[in-house]
């Protein structure tokens, strides 16, 4: 038994209103006690006891670390010719997937693992402790295969998503895709798969192609989430509630009949801030869903083509800023909610039992993440009470 005091931290968020003021759990001056990986005390720093060690996190603030539900974490190839022309008036398709589809395919494993773990690694310096990362960049049974035992190597939360596009070589035959993503190649990726996902959208796959493949999947023993509603509304949403899928994704486009199946759902409505920035689309309005009562995450949507970033933080800021989410309401879709997102009850949380995941800022509260944009407020990330970054 190894334990740890993190103590005089100015304000740390438990997400456990047990432990102190709000929804957020927010208590002044606490200190936290690490057992084992696991929190095993919360309390004023003047009532901890005996430790094998103790860290003083003075001036600090401690909140859950972040849970990043949706990520596209393997891949190889460069796509920021792309994102210029974008910007300079061009419109975001589905189609710009095969560009990075090529360049995975005949990537080598190490290039791939080199690449994934820089990305981790950029995750854990933006205080993500728990993260989710999808195939779909290979979309053939073998590299697909690979590209989640790549996945595998980082976290459990993999998914299986060979249902991203539909690759040249089916082009005009997306029916014969389909079997294959639901026959063969599920098949094989299962080994290394806890979910399955699929992008149901104009320009990718169906209602119809989305049912038989996310059907498959859940018979092959993984779990369903989706791709919902980015490009336009085919009726998405409608699916993920019928197939109870842990979680609708993106959701820029939404009826009020989408809304309320999502609210009286164990869907999670999980929002990508950073998919409408780099592709300078209209942001969804969350207080709508907020209203009706659905449970919100925030992701960062890693991924080269429509949201290449790794900041939580970022991704919060937007959040409050154009989607009308409030600092509080974007640090618990961030962090609880990506873990209801993931069907997750160990994680997004400091309560007693929980695993000790954690990131400490530099700044006085949490607030700070969306109030100062673009600064790198992240001075350390734990996980299961290991250090993980610092900075
Ligand atoms: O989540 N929407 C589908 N997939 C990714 C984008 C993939 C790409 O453009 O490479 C997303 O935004
Ligand atoms: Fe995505």
């Amino acid at each position: 038994m190894s334990s740890v005091a993190f103590t005089d931290i100015e304000s740390l968020v438990t997400n456990d209103s047990a432990f102190g003021d709000g929804e957020l759990g927010i208590r002044k001056d606490a200190a936290l006690v690490v057992v084992d990986g696991k929190i095993a005390w919360i309390g004023d720093t003047k009532a901890v006891g005996v430790t094998d060690n103790r860290i003083s996190l003075a001036g600090k603030t401690v909140v859950p670390g972040f849970v990043d539900s949706h990520a596209h974490l393997v891949f190889d190839g460069d796509r920021s010719e792309e994102f210029s022309a974008r910007m300079r008036g061009e419109s975001y398709s589905a189609g710009g997937i095969k560009t990075t589809v090529a360049a995975t395919r005949v990537a080598s494993d190490e290039t791939l693992r080199a690449n994934t773990a820089r990305l981790v690694h950029e995750l854990h310096r933006s205080g993500v402790t728990t993260f989710e990362s999808k195939s779909g960049y290979a979309l053939d049974v073998e590299n697909e295969t690979r590209s989640l035992r790549i996945a595998s190597e980082f976290t459990e939360e993999t998914t299986f998503l060979g249902a991203h596009v539909v690759p040249v070589e089916f082009a005009n035959r997306s029916d014969d895709y389909v079997e294959l993503v639901s026959g063969e190649m599920l098949q094989s990726a299962k080994t290394y798969a806890k979910w399955i996902d699929v992008f149901c959208d104009k320009g990718a796959f169906d209602v119809e192609q989305a049912r038989t493949i996310l059907r498959a999947g859940v018979a092959a023993g993984l779990r369903p989430r989706i791709h919902a509603n980015q490009l336009a509304n085919i009726g998405a949403v409608q699916l993920a509630v019928e197939l109870d899928c842990a979680s609708a994704d993106h959701l820029s486009h939404l009826t009020d009949k989408d809304i309320d199946a999502l609210a009286s759902s164990n869907t999670v409505a999980t929002l990508l801030p950073g998919a409408e920035f780099s592709t300078r689309s209209t942001y969804p309005d969350a207080r709508r869903l907020f209203a009706a009562g659905a449970t919100v995450a925030i992701a960062t949507d890693c991924n080269p083509g429509s949201s290449f970033t790794t900041s939580m933080a970022f991704c919060m800021a937007v959040a409050v800023r154009d989607m009308g989410f409030s600092p509080e309401q974007a640090l618990i879709a961030a962090t609880r909610g990506g873990a209801q997102a993931l069907r997750r009850s160990d994680v997004g949380a400091l309560s007693l039992g929980m695993r000790a995941d954690f990131a400490v800022l530099n700044a006085p509260s949490y607030i700070h993440l969306s109030y100062r944009p673009g600064v790198d407020l992240v001075d350390s990330t734990w996980v299961g009470g290991k250090n993980v970054y610092q900075r």
